[in-house]
């Protein structure tokens, strides 16, 4: 392609049209009108693997429940667990749980320190340390590396790539804003599959667009995998509505699949469950 701006003026063009669509376009959500360090991991930590339209209920209803690091570190982790609803991944949980019990005043305010937290990754530790304390630290999640990928260099690229991308793109001083507004052009415009170009404000710039690249297709998730996590998800709800406990033959039974002893041992490991006697029980 032929271009008639140098990559300075490229770059400033870049921000400048993801700004000003942000202003016009972007979601307002609840977890961006808040720099509380805390809401601000919970919201991260329930959109690593649920979408925004099911995490904004459960969001909602897990900061009255625990409204501060304090208080979550001070339940009991049943409890949470039933906080946790039906969200999945409960693993999430029990590591959220366990950073509070280990930091109930203040959390870690750098992202390496972050890093080494359980269920916090490079990524969730850059996003917190930049919608929390406004530091200019780059990162990329999917919809980001989707979106600077194919602007920048024609196709997605892979995660690594995108955050050092991201460090060369990034407005200093106003770098929670930017991201925001990747993530929502990922969620809402340059989505995986059918992207929206025509209301694209990057299409006149677009490297995928200009060369015509097809849009990959996303892997799918294996469906063994996908439907252990199911069958996971269900022992748990039924362990919601049975405050007591049931037995594991009850549960295989209600449940109608060979997988439920396996998966029951699977999460008495994980501390997810628990048994006391014959009864398999959320943990007190
Ligand atoms: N996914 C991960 N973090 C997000 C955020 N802050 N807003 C929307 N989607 C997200």
């Amino acid at each position: 392609m032929c271009e008639l701006y140098s990559p300075v003026d490229r770059r400033a063009d870049l921000r400048r049209r993801v700004t000003r669509w942000y202003a016009r376009a972007g979601r307002d959500l609840p977890w961006r009108r808040t720099t509380d360090p805390y809401a601000v991991l919970v919201s991260e930590i329930m959109l690593q693997q649920t979408q925004v339209a099911r995490v904004l209920p459960a969001y909602t209803a897990f900061l009255e429940h625990f409204p501060t690091l304090a208080a979550l570190a001070a339940a009991p982790f049943g409890e949470v667990l039933r906080a946790w609803g039906g969200l999945g991944y409960p693993r999430r949980a029990r590591d959220l749980h366990a950073t509070a019990r280990a930091h109930p005043r203040t959390l870690p305010a750098t992202r390496d320190e972050l890093d080494t937290l359980a269920g916090i990754g490079r990524y969730t530790a850059g996003a917190v340390t930049c919608f929390a304390y406004g530091h200019d630290e780059a990162f990329a999640d999917v919809n980001i590396a989707r979106v600077l990928g194919r602007v920048e260099r024609g196709d997605s690229i892979p995660l690594r790539q995108a955050e050092a991308l991201d460090a060369q793109l990034l407005p200093r001083g106003n770098s929670a804003r930017w991201h925001h507004a990747l993530m929502d052009l990922g969620a809402t415009v340059c989505t995986a599959r059918a992207p929206r170009c025509g209301e694209c404000p990057l299409n006149g710039m677009c490297r995928a667009r200009a060369a015509g690249v097809a849009p990959s297709r996303p892997r799918k998730r294996a469906a063994f995998a996908t439907s252990d996590r199911r069958v996971r998800g269900s022992i748990l709800a039924m362990l919601r509505e049975a405050p007591s406990g049931l037995t594991a033959a009850a549960l295989r039974g209600h449940l109608q699949d060979v997988r439920v002893p396996r998966l029951i041992t699977a999460l008495v490991t994980e501390g997810l469950v628990q048994r006391v006697g014959r009864l398999v029980t959320l943990p007190i």
